[in-house]
């Protein structure tokens, strides 16, 4: 089994570059389905999840062509000649379902087995399902897979058919909570439909911006607006086909923000660079408040914590353009060594707070409220221990707490990590940590 062993103590210090976002290209990838044309990615991150969305979509009738020296990966489908998406693939990487969205819009039928859940929480997807009945589908969970075929339309074709979806997944504390995986998929669904798509409630998430940009390349028609409500829109006009593009990945606005924290917590310097902070607004403003200097200059993010002094400061979690759920774990790591209270609400996913009783093992003062809240009283130092990482974010975060704890830190269960960030252990040692991978076989 992989582990990442790290001693604390170094002040980080030099410069990184951020690769495209994970969240993104696991988009790009299915939609390229939607086209019998070459589609070129570039930017493209070489992470776990990649590597499994190329097998995935090959076994699909994608021919793919991935250049790991240029980050450049083209995709060209003629054919769609398998629709089902399997149950051995699926489990690994919940994304998988966003082959449903594409299969039904271009080949009309689906069978993709039902993701699981995770340790973050149950992850339903009865939002995207609605979405393809809505656009006529039928669809039916038969032996853990769902199956779908589109209607036959007005004239007689066999197609989705243009209509309203809502991407409300539940009101809580006063906030309207929406899926980006629902939304992405029913986008992908919609584009090539019989008529016009209205998505209410959509995903206001900057990696959706990134598909939609990419699909209109590629001849869509999609676009953002917003009611008479203020209820966020995407309006989508249905087209017979779409033709290829080329498109750059978006970078990773929570990568950049992993390192931000990095740099905070190790008193050290790092200069973040391919980025863009325009998508990172609420995290910087909770940065700012929490005392951490850092120079903004859009596509580069430079955090020096040598001039910082952490205080206490509280989050809550909010859909986009909200302070992050991807990026809680990591900022509430700064939370546990900074100076008085803090409290952490996370809304959107129900066991996200997991983390926190590895964080105790270090030494970290947190009480948990309820499983969607926890308090925060900062110490003066972490001490190392063995610990587990439980997702990619809660890994990462636990490899911070790492790079501060005094002692020899152990994070089990590090292969979570290589699923969201490309390099992480060789990319901190590069900026000074003392840090690196270990492997043991597996106890029988
Ligand atoms: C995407 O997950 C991201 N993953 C997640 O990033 C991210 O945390 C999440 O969006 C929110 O920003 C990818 O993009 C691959 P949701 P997704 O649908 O689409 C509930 C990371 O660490 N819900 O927006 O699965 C759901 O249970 C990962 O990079 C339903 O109830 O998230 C959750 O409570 C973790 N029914 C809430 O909505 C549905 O049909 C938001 O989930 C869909 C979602």
């Amino acid at each position: 089994m992989e582990k990442i062993i790290i001693h604390g103590g170094k002040k980080l210090k030099g410069k990184v570059s951020i690769s495209g976002a994970k969240n993104s290209i696991l988009e790009l990838i299915p939609a390229a389905l939607l086209t019998k044309e070459e589609v070129v990615l570039t930017n493209v991150p070489n992470l776990k999840d990649v590597k499994t969305f190329v097998q995935l979509i090959s076994e699909l009738g994608a021919q793919i062509d991935w250049d790991l020296e240029s980050n450049t990966m083209r995709i060209k489908t003629p054919e769609i000649t398998n629709t089902k998406a399997s149950y051995d693939i699926v489990k690994t990487m919940r994304a998988s379902v966003y082959v449903l969205g594409p299969l039904l819009g271009r080949a009309r039928s689906a069978k993709v087995s039902f993701p699981g859940g995770c340790v973050i929480g149950s992850r339903p997807i009865d939002v995207h399902l609605r979405a393809m009945e809505a656009l006529g589908a039928d669809i039916q969970i038969k032996h853990g897979y769902i199956i779908g075929n589109a209607p036959i339309d007005s004239n007689g074709e066999k197609r989705l058919i243009g209509s309203t979806i809502d991407g409300k997944v539940r009101e809580q504390d006063g906030i309207v909570i929406t899926t980006h995986g629902g939304t992405v998929n029913a986008i992908m669904a919609a584009v090539l439909a019989n008529g016009k798509t209205v998505i209410k409630n959509a995903s206001l998430e900057p990696e959706v911006d990134d598909l939609m940009g990419m699909l209109n390349k590629m001849g869509a028609k999609i676009k953002r607006d917003i009611n008479k409500k203020g209820v966020p829109l995407i309006i989508i006009e249905g087209v017979k086909e779409l033709h290829g593009c080329e498109h750059s990945v978006m970078p990773d606005r929570l990568e950049a923000g992993t390192y931000a924290i990095a740099a905070a917590i190790t008193k050290g310097k790092i200069r973040i660079q391919n980025t863009d902070t325009s998508k990172m607004g609420v995290f910087l403003d909770k940065l700012k408040d929490a005392g951490i200097v850092f120079e903004d200059k859009g596509s580069e993010l430079i955090v020096d914590g040598s001039k910082s002094y952490a205080k206490g400061t509280n989050i809550k979690v909010e859909p986009y353009p909200g302070f992050p759920t991807d990026m809680q774990s990591q900022f509430m790591t700064l939370m546990t060594v900074a100076e008085g209270q803090s409290k952490i609400e996370e809304p959107i996913f129900e066991n996200r707070l997991m983390y926190v009783s590895e964080f105790q093992r270090m030494g970290a003062k947190i009480k948990i409220v309820d499983k969607n809240r926890a308090t925060f009283k900062g110490v003066d130092k972490l001490t190392a221990a063995d610990v587990m990482a439980s997702d990619l974010r809660a890994g990462a975060s636990l490899v911070l707490a790492g790079l501060v704890a005094e002692g020899e830190t152990i994070v089990h269960r590090s292969y979570h990590i290589s699923r969201g960030y490309v390099g992480f252990v060789d990319n901190l040692k590069k900026l000074g940590a003392d840090i690196k991978y270990s492997y043991e076989k597996p106890c029988l």
